[in-house]
């Protein structure tokens, strides 16, 4: 029996990784001209850090968490988001006390129980960038928003759209659940199973089932935006004046609410035009009393999270490439054992010098080790014989012309270190 990945989780092959190390360094970047800097939590933790943060009734948390017991009888989750250990590690490790926010990023493995499909798998991975502390200022909203924007104009994916909401605060948003409740409480022989179970477990998440009755109800439902208290309102306003003042295309949508329940006031997506749910490229919002719940004081904070998979679908779909990786462009090719030897030794001198060889193995003729080298796209063949060996020099092979000339060996290194940029 040959053995499979798990269902759900993929190889990222030697040909796919151009993409991600691209990914990478664009994630890098954007956290140099936004000043965060770099978190790596563990890979697992407390199983209560998610409970508690992500929240009970959410889907992730009661039917997606990898959890388990391990030997010592803690229960321990595989991290099914990256939002929560970035909090703990800032309660931890006293981050309070330094300049306020603290700006966070990560690229982390993702773990999520969930149906695979196009898009959307068991293992994933995330980069996010977390801005914890601070006053609350909707500029900073309009600030993480505008990072999550550039992330995507910077590797020039194009036709996505913004979209923002505002869920209100902890004093405003039981008003609004009242009133949400109340819009479905006569229809709700209309609603699907889950949604007649979430209204009473997590009613906000009835507004993005995608069950078409559900949609139709949710479409007439109150909207939140018009439940805000006046603070949460100012906030709103403030946050739709600096994203015009910074040009961002948003639109509000008044359906948007999140799947993790730690959110308050903003919440924004990215998604490509004319996808729905399971293609939103990046999610994230506010969550000022997240800090608080997980045992810190009161502390405003913001963030966003984008899936790397789907960005490299959506790049794949648009065409557009990553740079590729640099590969030795040099091929060390040899007749006889004696030049094997100086083959071995040329091949080890040439990266002690940083330059990249593939140097031949075995017995294989002149030929064979040529055709070899074609195949692996080197664009010189260093070629060592009998003659070479005696007169001190190597045959340099310009692949793509199949030109040979003869160099002196001193002079190799200065000849190859030009092409193997
Ligand atoms: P999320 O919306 O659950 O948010 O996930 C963020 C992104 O991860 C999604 O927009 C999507 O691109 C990708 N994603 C999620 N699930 C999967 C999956 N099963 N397969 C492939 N990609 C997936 C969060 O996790 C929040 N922690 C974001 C955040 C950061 N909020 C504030 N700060």
């Amino acid at each position: 029996m040959l053995y499979q990945a798990p269902r759900g989780t993929s190889d990222i092959l030697p040909q796919e990784q151009a993409y991600w190390r691209y990914l990478e360094q664009m994630v890098a970047r954007t956290a140099r001209l936004y000043g965060y800097e770099r978190l790596d939590a563990p890979t697992f933790e407390d199983t209560k850090l998610f409970a508690r943060s992500v929240g009970e009734d959410t889907d992730i948390v009661t039917k997606e968490m990898y959890t388990f017991e391990d030997r010592g009888g803690s229960s321990i989750t595989l991290r099914p988001e990256g939002t929560a250990p970035v909090c703990r590690a800032y309660l931890e490790h006293g981050m309070k006390n330094l300049p306020q926010p603290v700006k966070l990023y990560y690229i982390a493995s993702i773990f999520r129980y969930e149906r695979p499909q196009a898009g959307r798998y068991r293992q994933h991975y995330q980069f996010g960038y977390e801005a914890i502390g601070g006053d609350g200022d909707p500029a900073l909203d309009s600030e993480v928003i505008d990072m999550a924007w550039r992330f995507f104009s910077s590797v020039k994916l194009r036709r996505l759209s913004l979209q923002l909401n505002s869920i209100g605060c902890k004093k405003c948003r039981p008003g609004y659940v009242a009133a949400l409740k109340s819009h479905y409480a006569s229809r709700t022989g209309e609603l699907c199973p889950d949604c007649r179970s979430r209204l009473e477990r997590n009613p906000l998440r009835l507004l993005d089932c995608k069950n078409e009755a559900c949609l139709k109800i949710a479409a007439s439902a109150p909207k939140s935006v018009d439940h805000l208290c006046p603070e949460c309102a100012e906030h709103f306003k403030q946050l739709k004046r600096y994203l015009e003042l910074l040009g961002l295309p948003f639109v509000v949508n008044n359906q948007l609410v999140r799947g993790l329940d730690y959110y308050t006031r903003t919440v924004f997506e990215i998604q490509p035009e004319g996808g729905g749910a399971q293609s939103t490229l990046a999610g994230g919002g506010r969550y000022d009393d997240l800090i608080e719940e997980l045992g810190g004081k009161p502390t405003p904070a913001l963030g966003f999270a984008a899936g790397m998979e789907r960005i490299i679908l959506n790049l794949k779909k648009q065409k557009i490439e990553a740079p590729p990786l640099p590969r030795p462009q040099v091929f060390i090719a040899y007749i006889g054992v004696a030049a094997k030897a100086e083959a071995v030794k040329l091949a080890a001198d040439l990266r002690r010098g940083d330059i990249g060889v593939i140097a031949a193995l075995g017995d294989k003729s002149l030929k064979a080790q040529l055709r070899q080298a074609n195949n692996l796209g080197v664009s010189y063949a260093v070629i060592i014989g009998e003659e070479e060996l005696k007169s001190g020099t190597v045959i340099v092979r310009d692949m793509t012309s199949a030109e040979q000339k003869s160099v002196p060996a001193g002079k190799l290194q200065g000849e190859l270190a030009q092409i193997d940029k």
